[in-house]
């Protein structure tokens, strides 16, 4: 097992990429503290880790919300003494040019998304400078490197999470904490349904999308889990300030 008596938290783990990485990181052996706004949600990922006999704490809340991120930690470590892993998934989009994006919108996009890493990783850093040792995962999007159409607010907040990563990186690298951002392709969850259905005429908008990936196909939750194990063990080491593209091909074709 990977992250055999590790403690990780999850944000984000009620659905798609976070629920999926906080379920392999509870295989691999990991006390795993769940976080997200959807409840309903976070009880189904709680009862698939009380199924393969893990532990997993549930935490219901806002992650742009400055007092939770710091509540969720000091219980975390107050529970298990430590705190390995910091994968900061929660996020989500809303589509629009610059012109269409409605200000609010750009607002709660940036606070889920860019809030929800610094916030999270604010609250995280001390406990990992008293170890010695810490990984810090961030959820950007192959978006963020290549562009692309109606989707100014997320693309923008996925920048300045890959931007955050780095500059993360090198200012706890000598605390022994890594920080690295992950970058999927278009991954079929619900956030990726979502942003389909919002075309007036969807199907052929998901047809082009699966076709811009070199593999012609979406990639799974589960694919993208398996690289935050990667980043949340010890066989990335030597890994930080990376961004780590899981995408089908998408920026190579
Ligand atoms: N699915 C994709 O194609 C794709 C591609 C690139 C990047 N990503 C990123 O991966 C991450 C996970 O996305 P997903 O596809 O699994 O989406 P998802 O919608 O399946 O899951 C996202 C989870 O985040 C939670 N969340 C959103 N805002 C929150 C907030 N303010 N406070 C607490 N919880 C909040 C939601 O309730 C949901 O459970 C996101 O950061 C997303 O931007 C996804």
């Amino acid at each position: 097992m990977r992250l055999k008596g590790r403690t990780a938290i999850v944000t984000g783990a009620a659905s798609g990429i976070g629920r999926a990485s906080a379920l392999l990181f509870a295989k691999q052996g990991a006390f795993v503290a769940l976080v997200d706004r959807d409840p309903s949600g976070l009880r189904e990922t709680i009862a698939a880790i009380g199924e393969m006999k893990a532990e997993a704490s549930a935490h219901v809340g806002d992650v742009g919300d400055v007092e939770f991120a710091g509540t969720v930690v000091t219980e975390t470590v107050a529970r298990r003494g430590q705190l390995d892993v910091l994968m900061t998934a929660a996020g989500f989009s809303c589509g629009g040019t610059v012109l269409t994006t409605d200000p609010a919108d750009w607002d709660a996009v940036f606070r889920a998304n860019v809030g929800g890493t610094w916030l999270w990783s604010r609250a995280a850093v001390p406990q990992m400078q008293r170890q010695g040792k810490g990984s810090i995962i961030t959820l950007a999007s192959q978006l963020a490197i290549a562009g692309g159409k109606g989707n100014s607010a997320y693309i923008a907040a996925k920048g300045a999470i890959i931007s955050l990563t780095r500059t993360m990186a090198v200012d706890f690298a000598t605390d022994g904490i890594r920080v690295n951002a992950i970058a999927p392709g278009a991954i079929d969850t619900p956030m990726l349904r979502r942003s389909f259905a919002r075309h007036a005429d969807p199907d052929p908008v998901r047809e082009a999308s699966r076709n811009r990936h070199a593999m012609r196909r979406f990639g799974e939750a589960e694919e993208v889990a398996e690289t935050a194990l990667h980043l949340a063990s010890d066989a990335s080491s030597f890994t930080t300030g990376t961004v780590m593209v899981v995408d089908g091909g998408w920026l190579a074709s």
